[in-house]
């Protein structure tokens, strides 16, 4: 299409003519975040539009890869410059001639309020439409939460809101939000629609759509239906509530006053701590994919193959990671006894994720036709990458590495699994220690989004760019961690292990302590989890060999969820209920080692359990282990659910304030004895009034 250009500018947005229709252009990369100068751009536009008698229609339209999405994050919390986005969709909304939004990428947020203040959209097949403002512990506050419903409909407004997750334009078509789909040239199909509809008055306008509204008009109880449907997903979260809220008023309320309940309700979320932190992780995760010191412009290596030693576990779920991603992956074991468990683990994993729909039988086919299980080690030498997740012992990891030393491609990159070991000690096996890597994988590792990136001490900046490249393909959010005793999480894990368990003698109870995890809002306590996992992973497997409570569990087949028993007894439906039998194990320990028991409070428990983790992730910090204070957050939210909404150990390090930790710290530190020594940094950074987050 040729169109004649108005006049130069130096605003990311630009307006052409094309016939009478007006295309107005955003060219804000990377993503169109509507910004001060954007937002200014739209109204101008719009004014340019409505002075021009010869203009007919609108096209809104962005250059690059998306559509807008969403309000720029990182205007947030500074002072507001005019005009504000929902005036700016209210412009768009009252022009006087039809506009029409063009959407490719995504129309994320305050994006998608600008395509609900247009009277028409229209929008390309994999073009992507939601409002993710939930998980910035936001609500769509540019007219959306009102605007959607009016045009999706309320249950899917609502399910839009609360869960933040977007949807294909062509569900959207199906629902309303979408009026045309353009299969081909985006631009050219908006203005054929433009022209379409350059006389059609009145102009649609979402604000005074009420159709939709009026099944939830008449059962306003889908609103507590929905609450109660979804209260274990909302727990803890303050925004999913006020989404709700803003969307039972546009039901509720004419749209004039709708509006106005949203705008409060989304100052009154922007003034609390859940959003800051929310906005803050937002970055976070971001910021994590930046690895420091390294030259820049180091170029990763190619990798088409994958290989994986040990198909227990962990083996098995890396591999489906990979195998999912499109990459061919041969795994080898010692025997085929536990070759054939393994791959038979991971093709149950796949059938059971496509029995629940989001996978089809073709797909579960083409992944495992992907996979080269074998007995023979030497069908390693052609993979690019290779993954080792055998058992936990440094002779055995040094034995594979040894033998992948001689087999193993020149430039192709030797991984360990490792949880704990060190991996300078592991690449020193092999005559190339430049390209070994720690690739830490979660449990399970076919769900969990975390990876740790373990930097040896001589690991080549190629390989560490490769491992985060990889990351994403295989769509986990990595972290670098350093060469230390369980590197970022499991390290940190540690503290909060040793105090819970002394806690036990001294006086709680599991229950108290997992429950004050949990009203924190961790997914589970430190016992749960014990369960969960398995009491017996590392236990010396010798019952008569009892030194402390877990050898007790152990030792009576206390091994937990997986044998009915642990810290906690459970029901055939797993369902936990407190022990008596654990309760005497921990008051004749207490007994035995001469513990005086008394009542714990629960702010001793956060002390010793959540301050200790602080000061355990300052240590990292201070070591160098962490390149940054907000990467070990993001190896607490995605590693071990560390609530969101409180931004991670760190960040909330913050919030409570570093002076309150360390006098917490030292409220406790008697009774911690010589398990506990201070980070330094904390010490200092308290004492200057600094805080871990920048
Ligand atoms: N504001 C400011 N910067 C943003 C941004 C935004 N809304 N969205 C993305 N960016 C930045 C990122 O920080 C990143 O910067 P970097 O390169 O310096 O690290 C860069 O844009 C590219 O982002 P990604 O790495 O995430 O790129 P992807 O291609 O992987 O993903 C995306 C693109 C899907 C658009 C993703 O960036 C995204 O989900 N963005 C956030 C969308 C959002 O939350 N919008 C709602 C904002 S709140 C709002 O609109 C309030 C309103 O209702 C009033
Ligand atoms: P696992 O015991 O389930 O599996 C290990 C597998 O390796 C077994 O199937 C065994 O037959 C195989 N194996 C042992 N030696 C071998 C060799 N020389 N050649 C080929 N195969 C061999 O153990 P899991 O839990 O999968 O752990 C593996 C590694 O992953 C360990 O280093 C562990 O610390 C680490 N890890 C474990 C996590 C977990 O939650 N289980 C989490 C993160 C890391």
């Amino acid at each position: 299409m040729t169109d004649v250009i108005d006049k130069p500018t130096t605003s990311p947005i630009s307006t052409t003519r094309h016939g009478d229709v007006l295309i107005v252009t955003s060219n804000n990369p990377p993503v169109n975040a509507l910004g001060a100068a954007v937002r200014q751009g739209l109204v101008a536009a719009i004014d340019e539009a409505e002075k021009d008698d010869a203009i007919k229609a609108v096209v809104i339209r962005c250059e690059g890869q998306t559509f807008f999405a969403g309000a720029d994050i990182t205007e947030f919390g500074k002072p507001p410059v005019m005009p504000w986005l929902p005036s700016v969709v209210d412009t768009i909304e009252n022009c006087s001639k039809p506009v029409v939004a063009a959407i490719h990428g995504t129309a994320l947020g305050g994006g998608l309020e600008v395509a609900l203040g247009s009277h028409y959209r229209i929008a390309v097949p994999d073009a992507k439409l939601g409002v993710p403002e939930v998980k910035l512990g936001l609500l769509p506050g540019a007219g959306g939460t009102q605007r959607l419903p009016r045009v999706a409909g309320v249950q899917k407004a609502l399910e839009m809101v609360t869960s933040g997750t977007p949807i294909g334009a062509r569900e959207a078509f199906s629902v309303g939000l979408v009026d045309r789909i353009a299969e081909g040239e985006l631009l050219q199909h908006a203005v054929a629609l433009a022209d379409e509809v350059r006389d059609i008055r009145p102009l649609p306008k979402s604000s005074e759509r009420d159709e939709k509204l009026k099944e939830a008009r008449e059962n306003p109880a889908i609103f507590d239906e929905f609450r109660k449907a979804n209260a274990r997903k909302f727990r803890g979260f303050e925004a999913p509530e006020a989404n709700i809220k803003a969307v039972e008023a546009a039901v509720a309320k004419p749209y004039a006053e709708g509006v106005i309940d949203e705008r409060n309700l989304f100052m009154g979320l922007m003034a609390g701590t859940q959003s800051r932190a929310q906005q803050y992780f937002f970055f976070a995760e971001r910021k994590a994919a930046k690895i420091e010191n390294i030259p820049e412009n180091t170029r990763p290596r190619d990798v088409k193959k994958v290989g994986v030693i040990g198909a227990g576990t962990m083996g098995g779920g890396i591999s489906m990671n990979f195998l999912s991603a499109g990459f061919p992956v041969t795994i080898v074991e010692m025997a085929q006894e536990a070759l054939d468990r393994g791959t038979g683990v991971m093709r149950k994993n796949y059938e059971a994720t496509a029995a629940k729909g989001r996978m089809t039988g073709e797909q579960v086919e083409k992944a495992m036709g992907l996979l080269k299980p074998t007995l023979d080690f030497d069908a390693l030498a052609d993979c690019d990458l290779i993954i080792e997740a055998v058992f936990e012992t440094m002779e055995i990891k040094k034995d594979v590495f040894g033998r992948l030393d001689k087999i193993a491609k020149p430039g192709a990159i030797l991984a360990s699994n490792t949880s704990y070991l060190n991996i300078d000690e592991i690449a020193a096996s092999t005559s190339r220690p430049q390209d070994v890597v720690g690739l830490h994988f979660f449990s399970p590792a076919n769900v969990m989004k975390l990876l740790e990136i373990v930097r040896g001490a001589k690991t080549a900046p190629d390989v560490l760019v490769t491992a985060m490249q990889l990351a994403k393909k295989i769509r986990k959010v990595a972290v670098v961690a350093g060469v230390c005793h369980g590197f970022i999480g499991n390290r940190m894990l540690m503290p909060r292990q040793v105090e819970a368990t002394k806690l036990l003698l001294e006086g709680a109870t599991p229950e108290q302590i997992d429950r004050v995890h949990v009203e924190f809002g961790m997914p589970m306590g430190p016992f749960q989890m014990a369960d969960l996992a398995g009491v017996d992973i590392g236990w010396h497997r010798d019952p008569s060999r009892i030194e402390n409570i877990r050898d007790a569990l152990c030792a009576i087949d206390r091994w937990g969820q997986k044998k009915g028993a642990g810290f906690y007894d459970y029901d055939d439906k797993r369902r936990p209920s407190p022990s008596p039998v654990v309760q005497q194990i921990i008051e004749d320990f207490a007994a035995k080692q001469g513990v005086t028991r008394r009542d714990i409070s629960d702010e001793e428990i956060v002390e010793r359990t959540l301050y200790t983790m602080v000061n355990e992730g300052s240590k990292i910090l201070e070591e160098g282990m962490a390149q940054r204070a907000s990467d070990i957050d993001v190896v607490w939210v995605y590693g071990y659910g560390w609530p969101v909404y409180r931004g991670g150990p760190m960040f909330w390090a913050d919030t409570e304030g570093l002076e309150k930790i360390v006098a917490g710290l030292r409220n406790q530190e008697a009774r911690m004895g010589s398990d506990f020594s201070f980070s330094q940094l904390l010490l200092d950074k308290a004492a200057k009034g600094e805080k871990f987050s920048r």
